[in-house]
């Protein structure tokens, strides 16, 4: 009865009518629900993650486990969580979340713009007791994600301290393919990269990247476009961006993904991770009162 009364209140004063509708979503969680001429998309409150994206000329975009849990206290697995303050484990600092306290955390709206044939959702959080526990740090995160022919990510932090602040950021989307071994990542030949299956050892990618093994990469120096080539799906995905300077890929492969509770029997297959980030030793220094905004746009077509 609660959550139902909240989500009413939430779309009478979020949603706009036949376009962007709250509605209670898995394991009962709020997520508003987008639809316009030019593409469909869903996104929870929880962890402000999207878990959906379909542009009309197109299947969905985006990965969501089978398994995925769907509760205030764990990530969704799957769409795009948001990794934010540090990226993986918090140096020194063992029992701290992994990827951060944000993807697990509720998130405010704000108003929702639709201009014709986009939906712009937008939704706030900020420091408050419950970081304070983790990290000292006075900040308030925007969120703002236009679901239309593409779907555009931007990330927008304001330093509300007195004291400057350096933190990680990743948008850990999950690309949904075909089938992940015949997958085809170009746009970072030659480039060096941090390889978290090999002791962080810095390594340079040779031609465009292929998965046939547990993948866990921190590109460096990567401001260019990408793109995903997915020969089983028909379909070629580009990823632009903006104030990010580092790529991380990942897959779990057989074994990893064995492991993992909330991913479903095979489904290491079909999914790759491609973030869009600024983590390890280009993790972003901001002063206060600064804002720092980062932004991907992705693109969805055929083959
Ligand atoms: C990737 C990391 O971004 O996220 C991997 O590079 C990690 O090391 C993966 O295993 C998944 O993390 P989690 O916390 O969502 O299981």
């Amino acid at each position: 009865m609660g959550v139902v009364a909240t989500v009413a209140e939430l779309d009478r004063q979020f949603g706009i009518p036949n376009i962007a509708k709250v509605v209670e979503g898995n394991g009962g969680l709020p997520k508003i629900v987008v639809t316009t001429a030019a593409a469909s998309g869903e996104m929870y409150l929880h962890g402000a993650h999207v878990t959906s994206w379909k542009p009309t000329s197109a299947d969905e975009v985006l990965f969501v486990s089978s398994k995925s849990r769907w509760d205030d206290s764990h990530a969704i697995r799957g769409g795009v969580p948001i990794c934010f303050p540090w990226f993986g484990d918090k140096a020194g600092d063992p029992k701290a979340p992994a990827h951060g306290f944000v993807r697990a955390k509720p998130w405010q709206l704000e108003p929702t713009a639709h201009d014709g044939t986009a939906v712009t959702v937008s939704m706030f959080t900020e420091s408050d007791d419950s970081t304070k526990k983790w990290w000292s740090a006075d900040f308030r995160l925007v969120y703002r994600v236009t679901f239309g022919s593409e779907l555009v990510l931007e990330l927008m932090l304001t330093n509300t301290g007195a004291l400057p602040l350096r933190f990680e950021e990743a948008l850990h989307t999950y690309h949904r393919v075909g089938d992940v071994t015949r997958i085809l990542v170009r746009g970072l030949d030659g480039f060096q990269y941090l390889d978290k299956t090999d002791s962080l050892r810095e390594k340079t990618q040779q031609g465009d990247i292929t998965i046939n093994s547990e993948t866990d990469r921190v590109y460096l120096n990567t401001q260019h476009p990408l793109e995903l080539e997915d020969p089983a799906l028909h379909r070629r995905t580009r990823i632009a961006k903006e104030n990010s300077s580092t790529t991380v890929i990942w897959n779990p492969w057989i074994q990893k993904a064995a492991a993992m509770a909330d991913l479903g029997d095979g489904e290491w297959k079909q999914m790759i991770c491609i973030e869009t980030s600024n983590v390890s030793g280009l993790a972003v220094e901001l002063g206060p009162g600064q804002q720092h905004n980062m932004k991907a746009t992705i693109q969805v077509a055929g083959l």
